[in-house]
């Protein structure tokens, strides 16, 4: 088993690829721990569980969640990260990703990746000796789904639980609906992808989610009929149209989600009273949501933003703290400072630091 700076793992290391990976219970623990963190948080009292420890960013994509949730995150647990973004970073051009991903294990005690293509993180993954979180592929957004199921059992419609919920996601099939898809299945939601035809999850995902219902007893469906899906939603969800590589397809996908399934006061007052609004962020406002839904009592967006915060510090904990050996002792520390004091002062250097 890899040895870590500081400590000597007593666990395999997991990774948080994709929420598939892991049962209903582990999620449950996490989302447990989530809400404890967060509450130590509310009375500024964080422990310092990874005193010391490094996360290594590799951002392939802006952001401004991810990176400072997971920057804030790390401080607030006694550690610190690092924002390693390419140009900066050799990964994949000068250097292989299983070169990158063993150099980063040797220093770092955990890593954070957003790339283009899931297949990167993935990789990263399989080469890394500690563990690896995936911060939004082409593919996915795991971290985002954890926060947003946290969120959503927060707002529960009264006396209701998960299990007896709605999520509909109006618009694109982005990475944030495949994951929003497979947690609420997991979870026994129902869940709706209401989308035109060209733009609606593939049978790929829909056959997980199926998958999940078996297990669960939830459901999904995905439909043209945005207007029906609302009027049963608890949450109803979208995310942007269209992403900065898909730019020159916007006049297209404009014409095919405009006025239809744009998120406004018309699509909401279709939805049962208690529905609440969500969005991962960045959002387009006047585009798939509009001003009024997004700052409007129903709205829980900015729940969900700083539920980030409280997500990562449960995934960084949950994923690394068991996997390290407890923390060196103050004696031991002091042992190693006398020893570096009497090395420099015997090689000839006068070491100003006043000794006990
Ligand atoms: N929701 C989300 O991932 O936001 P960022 O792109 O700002 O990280």
């Amino acid at each position: 088993m890899p040895c870590l700076p500081g400590g000597h793992r007593i666990l395999p290391v997991k990774h948080f690829v994709d929420t598939q990976d892991f049962s209903r219970e582990e999620l449950s623990e996490l989302v447990g721990l989530i809400l404890l963190l967060k509450e130590a948080d509310r009375d500024g009292a964080v422990p310092d569980l990874l005193r010391g420890r490094s996360l290594g960013m590799i951002f392939e994509e802006p952001s401004t969640r991810t990176r400072v949730s997971f920057e804030v995150a790390m401080v607030k647990l006694g550690g610190h990260a690092l924002y390693l973004k390419p140009g900066e970073i050799h990964l994949g051009k000068r250097e292989s990703l299983y070169d990158t991903a063993k150099v980063l294990s040797r220093m770092c005690d955990v890593i954070e990746a957003r790339t283009l293509e899931h297949g990167t993180v993935v990789e990263l993954a399989a080469d890394a000796e500690v563990p690896v979180i995936n911060g939004l592929t082409d593919y996915n957004h795991p971290t985002q789904a954890v926060c947003d199921l946290f969120t959503i059992s927060e707002h529960l419609p009264p006396g209701r639980r998960l299990n007896e919920c709605t999520v509909v996601f109006v618009g694109d099939r982005t990475n944030v609906c495949s994951s929003t898809m497979f947690i609420a299945t997991q979870f026994g939601m129902n869940f709706v992808h209401a989308a035109p035809a060209a733009y609606q999850a593939p049978p790929e995902w829909v056959e997980i989610a199926t998958a999940n219902c078996a297990d669960s007893g939830g459901s999904v469906a995905v439909t043209e009929d945005v207007e029906a899906a609302v009027a049963a939603a608890d949450f109803v969800y979208t995310d942007l149209w269209w992403w900065v590589d898909q730019e020159d397809e916007i006049p297209a996908r404009r014409a095919v989600f405009m006025p239809r399934y744009q998120v406004n006061e018309e699509l909401m007052a279709r939805a049962p009273e208690h529905a609440k609004f969500m969005h991962c962020l960045p959002a387009s406002r006047g585009v798939e949501v509009t001003d009024a839904v997004i700052d409007g009592p129903r709205s829980i967006v900015f729940d969900q933003a700083e539920n980030r915060l409280h997500a990562e510090k449960g995934i960084l904990v949950w994923l690394t703290y068991p996997t390290l050996g407890p923390p060196a002792s103050p004696k031991l520390r002091q042992h190693y400072e006398d020893r570096v004091h009497d090395y420099l002062s015997q090689v000839g250097w006068e070491v100003a630091t006043a000794r006990p």
